[in-house]
């Protein structure tokens, strides 16, 4: 194998976000970009020689020429093996998976996630380590202390590669294995879910609409829906991957995924209604005529897991990320079960899921996955959506609606303001931070503020700490509002707003979500003052 070594120098910017490296494509492209990059990982992994790299991506434009130059990087830098998935695809459970199952020392996730694909949409890379979850923030320090000081990058001669045909291939001290992107995945969902009792749901007529949007997770619906469970044909729709996502939204919520939110809320309402996003690791749920909030469903699903064969010995513990509502936290109290709030992201779910402390996992931002894998698993969510309905047969929305007797509800909302600039937002922000001492005591129309803090977490694993996580403003009666930026965005800063206001009085579970946080809303304008400083009277996003 002919080994070159071309000479490079630091490219500024490469510093990992709360899920990789996200850029836009043309960024990607430029001379030595993705190649920096990728040398800055393997440096940073200095136990790679001779192990195996787990390899694969969203299928969004640049997939497969990243896929190739990372292949042949990975030759280069001594790894024994690259498993890839076929056409270089994998969801992103899916990929978390294989490196779980078959040992690797982690993998490479070719992904922007929930942001547009296309020529001039976004691109990403983001390492999951052995345990098949995002590197922790100390790898990721790591890599991009790697990007400042690159001087070479070294890549193989290999000649063509062929990603299309399922095989493997042996070249000078080093294997390449393609691998069908589903079927490892497929089996694992088998072992977690009654796929008897649900293929009788469906039997019985049971409806489903699952749009994958024209990203990753077509093929793993198609087959697990309608192949093996028998869902009708036509039950999935924009079920094959496109580069560009067929000019789809990759993020599933209610505003993307407006014809599906349309078609929920009519007549001709299937029983369950279910999207997921670019790389498959997000996940929508809509009820025939109600939107299950990503904070409820975490909720749900956490109070019935046992319904399902993987968890029916019940739950270690859940945990969620801070802005997501603390609905889940209800459920733990009521059953006494483990409850942890964590930062933005992932990858904090990983310490607590290996160390066996919780068993659920859940934010906001409309990801839900378990212990099976170390990421968040759009088709298990559904899957156990689907598993929870076969056993109590009863409906999206009687189900949601007896939670919230039981447990009471957490009125929700997020408003984004997107590409707003970043100075503007870090004024903002500064701003918020400089008077959490003072907010204390602060009213707003019938809103008194109780307490104000910078959000910091402690693993209580390994210790280590991450601050400044979000400004959060609680209000006496349990109402929160919760401040920070995005770590996702390619233009500009995003300012997200996470609006919580919580009920237990059996009178006020039905109310419009919207009027329930109206007056959070009018506190948090005036407490950030949102419009002043970033010139925007509305958010660009409600989810
Ligand atoms: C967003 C979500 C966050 C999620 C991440 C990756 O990050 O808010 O919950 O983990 O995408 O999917 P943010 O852009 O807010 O940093
Ligand atoms: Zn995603």
């Amino acid at each position: 194998m002919k080994i070159n070594l071309i000479e490079t120098q630091p490219i500024a910017g490469q510093k990992p976000g709360t899920s990789g490296l996200r850029k836009k494509v043309p960024q990607f492209q430029a001379p030595h970009y993705l190649e920096n990059f990728i040398q800055s990982i393997f440096n940073a992994l200095p136990e790679r020689v001779g192990s195996t790299l787990v390899l694969g991506g969203d299928g969004r434009y640049f997939n497969r020429e990243a896929s190739d130059i990372v292949i042949r990087m990975a030759a280069a830098n001594g790894f024994g093996r690259v498993i890839v998935g076929q056409s270089g695809i994998l969801s992103t459970p899916a990929a978390s998976n294989l490196i779980r199952q078959r040992k690797t020392l982690g993998g490479i996730i070719l992904s922007a996630s929930h942001n547009p694909g296309g020529p001039q949409g976004d691109f990403g890379i983001k390492f999951n380590a052995a345990n098949g979850g995002p590197a922790p923030e100390s790898l990721t320090d790591a890599i991009f202390a790697e990007t400042q000081k690159l001087t070479t990058y070294a890549i193989a001669d290999l000649g063509p590669i062929d990603l299309d045909k399922i095989g493997i291939t042996a070249f000078e001290g080093f294997t390449l294995e393609v691998t069908d992107s589903v079927e490892a995945y497929q089996a694992l969902m088998q072992t977690l879910f009654d796929f008897d009792a649900i293929r009788a749901l469906f039997a019985s007529g049971f409806t489903l609409r699952f749009d994958a949007l024209s990203a990753v997770t077509g093929p793993y619906a198609l087959r697990i829906f309608e192949g093996l469970l028998g869902a009708a044909p036509g039950s999935v729709v924009n079920g094959v991957p496109l580069s560009d996502f067929g000019g789809h939204h990759p993020d599933p919520n209610p505003v993307n995924c407006h014809d599906l939110y349309d078609l929920a809320m009519s007549d001709a309402a299937p029983d369950l209604c279910a999207a997921s996003d670019g790389d498959g690791d997000r996940n929508l749920i809509i009820g025939r005529g109600l939107f299950v909030t990503p904070s409820d469903s975490l909720a749900v699903l956490a109070a019935n897991a046992r319904l399902a064969p993987a968890y029916k010995g019940g739950l270690a513990g859940i945990a969620r990320s801070m802005p997501t509502s603390a609905a889940a936290d209800r459920v733990a109290e009521k059953r006494g079960l483990a409850m942890f709030e964590t930062p933005t992201g992932w990858k904090f779910f990983g310490n607590l899921l290996d160390a066996g402390k919780v068993t659920i996992c859940g934010e906001e931002s409309a990801g839900t996955g378990s212990d099976h894998v170390r990421e968040k698993d759009g088709l298990w969510a559904v899957l156990l959506w689907l598993n929870i309905l076969a056993v109590r047969r009863e409906s999206v929305a009687d189900i949601v609606k007896a939670h919230w007797r039981e447990f009471g509800r957490n009125y929700y909302a997020r408003h984004d303001y997107e590409e707003v600039e970043s100075a503007a937002a870090d004024r903002l922000m500064l701003g918020l931070r400089e008077r959490l001492g003072s907010l204390k005591g602060y009213r707003h129309g019938p809103l008194v503020v109780s307490g104000a803090d910078d959000f910091a977490y402690r693993d209580p694993i390994d210790g280590s700490v991450s601050a400044h996580q979000g400004v959060r403003v609680m209000f006496e009666g349990g109402g929160r509002v919760v401040f920070r930026l995005s770590g996702t965005g390619t233009a500009g800063a995003t300012l997200r707003v996470y609006l919580e206001h919580v009920e237990a009085g059996p009178a006020l579970l039905d109310l419009d979500n919207h009027a329930a946080l109206a007056d959070l809303a009018a506190a948090a304008e005036a407490i950030a003052q949102i419009t002043r400083l970033t010139g925007r009277d509305a958010p660009s996003v409600i989810t």
